[in-house]
């Protein structure tokens, strides 16, 4: 079987495609073949920084991903038998890029309704969830104004749908390159150039999605935010009072959101696929363009 693995921190140069036993079938476990796999930017955070994500570090040699879409080919004797040949949605945070993973815990499996696609599925990975922990944080904290960076960004676009074009204060911040393509996608939102955002004079929030400390320096000078929260950047420099927060995994929220996008309430940005063998390509791709919606790897091709 083959697998995705990085070897040391030197990047995305450093991953290799790889032969790795099959994992066996035990009585707890289930089978899946992986058929899509969402590149999301923590993948080449962690080949490059031990300490990249809020979880535990990993030890090295390991298989990159944290979850992704597959169909169920065997099912141990305690597990649900009527789980064979579904289509299901799998967490797997020791390492989703290998043919065949083995689940163990019922509530990282997710069955997919036939309407939809792999690659939504696939896109609820490392998406949805920290959006929703966002939108929380910013109900939790009443502003006159809430200015988000990276707007344009999965997370950012998912965001802005979770709280609605009407949100009072919503002010999403997006580059200029990128600007079209948020229109595209939201055509009922406002968006603005950091350049062009009026200074206001109420309590400003600024939601950080970009990850990009010269952008919160610039947006702080300008508009004296009371508060920043970020789930890109885990300090600041900024004498801002400053959060980082992060997804804890829930999977009633994944159930919620799978009837969500199947029943066209909440729309998933998608680009574009790759192999599995051009794995480093795509995540050359998702990191070295502008965000245009998730980056899949399939299995089928
Ligand atoms: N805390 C958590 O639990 C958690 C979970 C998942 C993800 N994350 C983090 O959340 C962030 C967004 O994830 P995502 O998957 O939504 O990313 P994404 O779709 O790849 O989008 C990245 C966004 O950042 C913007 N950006 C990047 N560098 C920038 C710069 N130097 N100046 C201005 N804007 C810049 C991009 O703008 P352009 O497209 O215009 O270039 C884009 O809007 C990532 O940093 C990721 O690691 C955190």
């Amino acid at each position: 079987m083959l697998a995705i693995i990085q070897h040391n921190f030197t990047g995305i140069g450093g991953l290799t495609v790889s032969q790795r036993p099959q994992p066996h079938l035990t009585a707890e476990g289930v089978l899946i073949a992986m058929e899509t796999l969402p590149v999301v930017p923590s993948d080449w955070h962690k080949e490059t920084n031990l300490h990249a994500t809020a979880e535990q570090a990993a030890q090295l040699p390991r298989v990159i991903g944290i979850g992704g879409v597959g169909t169920v080919i065997a099912v141990g004797q305690h597990r649900d038998q009527q789980l064979l040949n579904q289509r299901v949605l799998v967490m797997h945070p020791q390492g989703s890029y290998q043919e065949v993973i083995c689940n163990t815990n019922p509530d990282w499996l997710f069955p997919l309704p036939d309407t939809l696609s792999n690659e939504a599925a696939a896109t609820l990975t490392a998406g949805p969830g920290t959006a929703l922990v966002l939108a929380n944080f910013i109900k939790q904290h009443p502003s006159d104004q809430i200015m988000m960076t990276g707007a344009n960004s999965v997370i950012g676009l998912i965001l802005c749908q979770l709280l609605g074009p009407a949100y009072p204060g919503l002010t999403p911040i997006v580059s200029p390159a990128s600007q079209a393509y948020f229109h595209h996608i939201l055509p009922d939102f406002p968006c603005y150039l950091a350049n062009h955002v009026k200074t206001t004079t109420g309590r400003t929030l600024l939601v950080d999605i970009a990850g990009s400390p010269r952008l919160l320096q610039q947006l702080s000078a300008t508009q004296h935010p009371a508060e920043i929260v970020s789930i890109a950047l885990q300090s600041t420099e900024l004498t801002v009072p400053f959060t980082f927060v992060h997804e804890n995994f829930d999977p009633l929220i994944y159930q919620h959101f799978i009837q969500d996008v199947t029943e066209q309430k909440l729309q998933l940005p998608i680009d574009r696929s790759f192999t599995f063998m051009d794995t480093q390509l795509a995540q050359h791709y998702a990191k070295d363009t502008h965000s245009r919606g998730r980056v899949l790897v399939d299995l089928r091709h």
